[in-house]
């Protein structure tokens, strides 16, 4: 396997990142991230009772907005596999109090959840770091995991079609991510594998195709210019 797909090494970046991870992510999207995660889960009906997902969670980013358009009728599972983004979950997870948390501390691609747990899977920005292989993986573990018309989205940050747009986007994200990440937040490292992951995901197109090729009725997505692509679709 490809040495950045290797989920130790994808844990490992992820604890690096998790202290600036939310600075930078706001910086570096110059705010658009909050607003992006906004638009995904406004595109799904979060009104519950509802068992929801919140799969490759982070900090949980998600989790407010998962409050606020929810109703204290839902229970969310938050699942994230790096230890560090995990610590700073826990440490905020008491902001949310109309909803029912719990965090699942494992890797996806080898989790314990029972069939048909949930109403509905999410996922803002933990595309680009799956392989091919994972990509199809997350194919079967939705359909598995969701119960029958429940509903999924995921997106991700994603390179625009547009090749003057594409142009500017990838040396912002291949030249200026890295020079704020090094001497802003003092990691050399972690932040020029922003660029690389994106770069080699390009857009969610695949991970539409194999969804289409399933037991899912699929929609494809795309915010600003194509900055942010994703899939959305729910369990015939
Ligand atoms: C870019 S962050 C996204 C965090 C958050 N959803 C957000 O909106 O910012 C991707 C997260 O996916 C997690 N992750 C990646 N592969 C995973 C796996 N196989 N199992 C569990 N978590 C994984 C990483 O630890 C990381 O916290």
């Amino acid at each position: 396997m490809n040495q950045i797909y290797n989920p130790k090494y994808i844990q490992n970046l992820f604890d690096e990142m998790a202290p600036s991870y939310q600075i930078m992510n706001i910086i570096t999207s110059f705010g658009l991230s909050e607003i992006w995660r906004i638009k995904t889960l406004k595109k799904i009906n979060l009104k519950g009772p509802k068992t929801i997902l919140d799969l490759f969670s982070g900090m949980g980013e998600s989790l407010k907005y998962l409050e606020k358009f929810s109703n204290e009728k839902n229970s969310i599972f938050a699942l994230d596999f790096s230890p560090k983004m995990i610590k700073n979950l826990q440490q905020k997870s008491h902001l949310i109090q109309n909803v029912n948390v719990t965090i699942l501390e494992e890797n996806f691609f080898f989790n314990k959840i029972k069939s048909n747990s949930f109403n509905t899977i999410v996922s803002c920005f933990g595309l680009k770091t799956l392989s091919e292989k994972q990509l199809n993986q997350l194919t079967s573990e939705t359909n598995r995991l969701l119960k029958k018309n429940g509903e999924f989205i995921f997106t991700e940050i994603s390179i625009p079609q547009n090749k003057i747009f594409a142009f500017f986007f990838k040396f912002y994200i291949n030249t200026i991510v890295p020079f704020i990440g090094k001497y802003c937040l003092k990691n050399n490292t972690s932040y020029k594998m922003l660029g690389i992951y994106v770069n080699e995901f390009q857009n969610a197109k695949k991970v539409y195709n194999i969804f289409k090729n399933k037991n899912f009725e699929v929609e494809y997505i795309s915010f600003f210019f194509g900055c942010v692509t994703g899939v959305k679709g729910y369990k015939i």
